[in-house]
């Protein structure tokens, strides 16, 4: 009913103003499609060399996109110890001066957005969908982040004895590491390094080796809003050889990382057994999502949700939906509609607006994604797979649905346009939603159905971050859906929730005899 299923806004919920200007957009973005950016390392503003490594566009490999040099292990050593020497001082400018940088940045992000769209498409290989989404993402974060510092770093006065006055305040702990993924190669990027600094850390950043040309660019645009060099080392690079460097330095006080769970766990390691401060560890890691569908669900609207949270961003989101649980009785009908919608989706290069579905990022993607789609193939699991074009030359993978038994045969994450769907009897919905829990992931989890009380049931027994009824369960909005999971699945706080921030901090208090 119309209640239930009223009208949404797109998969970020607030870009109504960029989509409407999405003529201008497109004409100004197709003037970066043949331009070649570079990224190397920065220290104190000083661009530096390192090894160089050509970029190549992940929809079409003969197109290259520029050139990113790579770190050393040296170079981190330096980059630190600028940080630790600089951090006292930007622990001393006014949160409100460093709010009305992210502001500024903000500004910026949204007078370059046509070209980091391009950008986003060309060397991360996402839609122009998703650019706009992305970059309206990072323009919020930097926003979000300005205004929850002025809101909860002030001084706060805490009642006590008549004669005593007691003071709440916050500074920065030092220097923190931001490494930060590919998939969000502006938005997540920006998001820790925003939160970061606005607390009063220094930042050592640490791009996915994948998408180093667009975190250069938002550099620049850093810099032009007036955060000072010696605030940020940038620091593009092989995350094995360089996360070893950062994370066992004695004058690191956290890591904020998004990524994958075995990394969180080698991170965590090392800061566990490094000298010095002990670090804190905000991780942002993977999920095994799963949507619960009842039989009172409608099912195309199932179909349209289930199908936007598997395959948009061609499946490349920590959000994205991996298992579809169906009512038995209803599950027939959804698969019927679900190979409907799939045979609909297109897949190709990104800078065609028609395209739903990009490439993923890189071979090493590809190549896992297919093995596990041929051993289901081969275990005849195959509900449904769209359709490649032949003239394709980029890391392609179809969108594929297969029918399993349960979550729990599912040994790993799948990061990519891989949807599986188990059949369920009603009276074992309880058992389902512990089959979830027990993946030891807590991310997202969809409930379709229209009888409250299931929604509710699940909600109590569901152990995840983020929950979403009636609608599609990727796409979280700043400061409306603040996004992270528990177990598996992070460290928390939420990314672009009201504790956020306070993770970046030490809390200080000073009581004073009047
Ligand atoms: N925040 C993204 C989403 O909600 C995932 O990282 O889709």
């Amino acid at each position: 009913p119309p209640a239930l299923y009223g009208n949404r806004t797109n998969s970020q919920g607030i870009n109504m103003n960029i989509q409407t200007q999405w003529n201008e957009l497109s004409s100004a973005y197709q003037k970066f499609l043949g331009r070649q950016w570079q990224a190397a390392p920065v220290i104190a503003g000083q661009k530096l060399t390192g090894a160089p490594h050509k970029v190549h566009c992940p929809y079409q490999l003969s197109q290259e996109v520029g050139t990113a040099q790579f770190a050393t292990a040296e170079q981190a050593k330096q980059a630190i110890d600028g940080l630790a020497a600089f951090w006292p001082r930007w622990n001393a400018t006014p949160i409100e001066q460093r709010a009305q940088i992210l502001e500024r940045l903000g500004d910026l992000l949204e007078a370059n957005r046509a070209e980091l769209m391009a950008m986003c498409t060309l060397e991360a290989g996402k839609t122009l969908q998703d650019g706009i989404d992305e970059v309206r993402e990072a323009v919020d974060f930097c926003r979000y982040y300005a205004l929850q510092a002025r809101l909860k770093l002030g001084r706060e006065e805490l009642k006590g004895p008549t004669g005593e006055r007691n003071e709440l305040f916050h500074e920065g702990r030092g220097v923190f590491v931001c490494i930060s993924p590919w998939n969000f190669p502006l938005a997540i990027y920006l998001g820790q390094i925003t939160a970061a600094l606005v607390a009063g850390n220094t930042v050592l950043a640490k791009p996915a080796e994948q998408t180093s040309l667009i975190a250069a660019r938002a550099l620049e645009l850093m810099f032009e809003a007036g955060l000072p060099k010696e605030a940020i080392a940038f620091l593009p690079g092989d995350g094995a050889t360089l996360g070893g460097v950062f994370c066992r330095d004695p004058r690191v006080v956290g890591v904020c990382f998004t990524g994958s769970t075995d990394t969180a766990r080698i991170i965590n390691r090392q800061l566990a057994e490094k000298e010095g401060a002990i670090a804190a560890l905000i991780a942002e890691t993977g999920g095994q999502n799963a949507m619960i569908v009842d039989s009172t669900a409608l099912p195309e609207q199932v179909v349209k949700d289930a199908v936007g949270s598997a395959f948009t961003s061609a499946g490349q989101r920590c959000s994205a939906l991996r298992v579809l649980y169906v009512q038995r009785d209803i599950a027939d009908r959804v698969i019927e509609l679900l190979k409907g919608a799939m045979a609909e989706l297109k897949v190709g290069p990104t800078h065609l607006r028609e395209n739903d579905l990009g490439p993923v990022i890189d071979a090493e993607a590809r190549e896992g994604l297919l093995a596990h789609i041929q051993q289901l193939k081969a275990e005849g699991k195959l509900i449904a797979e769209a359709e490649l074009p032949g003239s394709l030359n980029g890391h392609f993978v179809a969108p594929v649905a297969f029918e399993i038994g349960s979550i729990l045969e599912l040994k790993k994450e799948q990061f990519g346009p891989v949807l599986h769907v188990v059949r369920f009897d009603a009276a074992d919905l309880e058992k389902v939603v512990g089959d979830i829990n027990a993946t030891g992931y807590g991310l997202t989890l969809g409930v379709h159905s229209r009888n409250e009380e299931t929604a509710e049931r699940i909600e109590a027994l569901a152990r995840v971050g983020n929950l979403y009824v009636n609608r599609n369960q990727v796409g979280a909005v700043v400061g409306v859906q603040p996004f992270g999971g528990c177990g598996l699945s992070g460290t928390g706080p939420k990314a672009g929730g009201p504790s956020y921030l306070l993770r970046f901090v030490n809390e200080r208090t000073t009581s004073t005899n009047t």
